[in-house]
């Protein structure tokens, strides 16, 4: 299991802050976190890529399946290692949507019944939500007037936010998510699921200067993103070469992608005249990403943050942190909610 980095709160007394159980499983991974407040105690995650590799994708039942066996182990470790009992808990919070539905379920229907049997507070958090805010988690004060970029598997955001619950949607895909095209031209090269991690691995090693990749919408004017088009050039240029040069290939891909997010999100901030940007979501793990967005913010005077590797990608750590800012914020207690699988970044931004 792998273990979210950890604030160093845990020798600090319980004080008027509320202890918090988050469980996120709105996809693969199984996870719950701690936090006290906004600080984190303990986080898990179970990660079922090694069940979906063999498939080349997430197989829904497969996932539900497979949470229904790890949530109860991934929750008693997070339980041990913050040295905490369910008892103590003030305020339980799990992923609503968007995700798969035989997969949020599960979570959300554990965090309920615990939140039921204690008799407290239950909050259910966008998973989008808790990208956008993770960069400002091991942050303080929190979310403060900036420009969110999140880029994972399922969305590419760019958001104008204003603090907790107050975000402006400014641009996003129009059809693939940045990691989608990672992964899909990581299945074209015959890399393993997912293949964004394998992608820029073998990057490392590669030209990114050897094949010039489109960088679509790049002068659009407006903060639209477009990936469907770079990944179908890949697809025509393989044939052309044999052996492919994987390499080459991945370190040019790369740099398209990078190219556009980090043009068009700088440009964001200049005209929003903001003076902090929040990098999120698993393709903000990778490495050539986080460094062309350090430069060009070290060039700008903006203050970068870039979410930790260990909440990159999906944790409940920042569901955790969501639900935290949103009990300070005295929102309430949900138990009606249901889960929202489809939830459109429309309907949530507005
Ligand atoms: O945020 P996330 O865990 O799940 C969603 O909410 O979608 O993001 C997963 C995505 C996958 O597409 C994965 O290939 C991509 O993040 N990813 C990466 C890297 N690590 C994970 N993409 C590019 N480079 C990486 N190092
Ligand atoms: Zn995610």
């Amino acid at each position: 299991m792998n273990q979210p980095e950890l604030t160093d709160d845990r020798q600090r007394g319980s004080g008027s802050q509320p202890l918090i159980l988050a469980l996120e499983t709105s996809c693969d991974e199984s996870a719950a976190a701690i936090l006290r407040g906004t600080e984190l105690l303990a986080a898990e995650v179970f990660s079922q890529i090694a069940v979906h590799g063999q498939y080349g994708g997430v197989v829904p039942e497969v996932a539900s399946r497979n949470h229904l066996r790890a949530l109860r182990p991934v929750l008693d470790m997070t339980l041990r290692r913050a040295g905490v009992s369910l008892q103590e808990f003030d305020a339980v919070a799990a992923t609503a949507g968007p995700g798969l539905a035989t997969s949020l379920m599960l979570g959300l229907s554990l965090a309920k019944g615990i939140a039921v049997a204690l008799g407290k507070p239950f909050l259910p958090v966008n998973h989008i939500e808790g990208h956008l805010l993770s960069p400002f988690l091991l942050e303080s004060p929190g979310p403060s007037e900036s420009v969110g970029l999140v880029v994972s598997g399922g969305h590419t955001l760019l958001v104008r936010i204003h603090g907790t619950g107050r975000y402006r949607l400014l641009g996003k895909t129009l059809d693939d998510a940045a990691g989608e095209a990672f992964d899909k031209v990581g299945k074209l090269l015959g890399l393993p699921y997912p293949g964004g991690p394998h992608v820029s691995e073998m990057a490392l090693q590669g030209d990114g200067r050897r094949f010039d990749f489109p960088r679509s919408m790049l002068n659009s004017g407006d903060y639209s993103f477009s990936f469907s088009g770079l990944k179908t050039a890949v697809r025509y240029l393989l044939p052309k070469h044999d052996p492919v040069p994987v390499a080459d290939v991945c370190a040019s891909f790369q740099e398209a992608v990078v190219d556009v997010l980090v043009a068009k999100t700088l440009r964001a901030v200049r005209e929003a005249r903001v003076d902090t940007l929040a990098v999120s979501g698993g393709v903000s793990c990778n490495h050539r990403l986080r460094e062309r967005f350090t430069d060009a913010c070290k060039a700008m005077g903006v203050r970068l943050l870039l979410a930790s590797p260990s909440v990159c990608t999906d944790n409940a750590a920042m569901i955790g942190y969501v639900a935290a800012l949103k009990l300070a914020d005295a929102y309430p207690s949900r138990l009606e909610a249901e889960i929202e699988p489809s939830l459109s970044t429309a309907q949530w931004l507005g």
